[in-house]
């Protein structure tokens, strides 16, 4: 069992099914396609003004969830997130937007460290 445990560890991306890693999608992707979102959104989900892409950090994880529903469906956004929103499973979209939404509001006084 502890064995287990230490093969799923090693596996580079999450490739489960089940309760996927929100923080993994966002820095790596999915291996259904989806590209990691910190590319274009940032390492922080800061929003990146060279990609057009807007911050998502601390954004409700219900709005995010509403973004992707709509992207998935072909409705707002461009190509590249409505491709991304297609690869992403339903859990995964949940995990991903419960991570987002627990980040930090960047530019905030706490995080500005690096
Ligand atoms: C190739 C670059 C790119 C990647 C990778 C990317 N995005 Fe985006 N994303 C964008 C751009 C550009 C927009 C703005 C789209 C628009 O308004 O048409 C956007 C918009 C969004 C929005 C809407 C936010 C708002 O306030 O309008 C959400 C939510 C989002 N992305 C989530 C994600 C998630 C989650 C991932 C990773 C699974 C991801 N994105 C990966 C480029 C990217």
């Amino acid at each position: 069992m502890r064995r287990l445990a230490l093969a799923l560890c090693l596996l580079p991306t999450t490739a489960l099914a089940a309760a996927p890693d929100g923080r993994q999608i966002f820095l790596h992707g999915n291996t259904n396609g989806a590209l990691p979102c910190a590319a274009c959104h940032g390492q922080n989900a800061e929003g990146n003004s060279a990609t057009g892409a807007p911050k998502l950090a601390g954004l409700p994880a219900t709005a995010i969830e509403t973004y992707l529903a709509l992207f998935a469906s072909g409705q707002g956004g461009n190509a590249t997130m409505q491709f991304i929103a297609q690869a992403l499973s339903k859990p995964e979209t949940l995990a991903v937007a419960a991570y987002l939404s627990s980040l930090p509001t960047t530019n905030s006084p706490a995080s500005s460290t690096n």
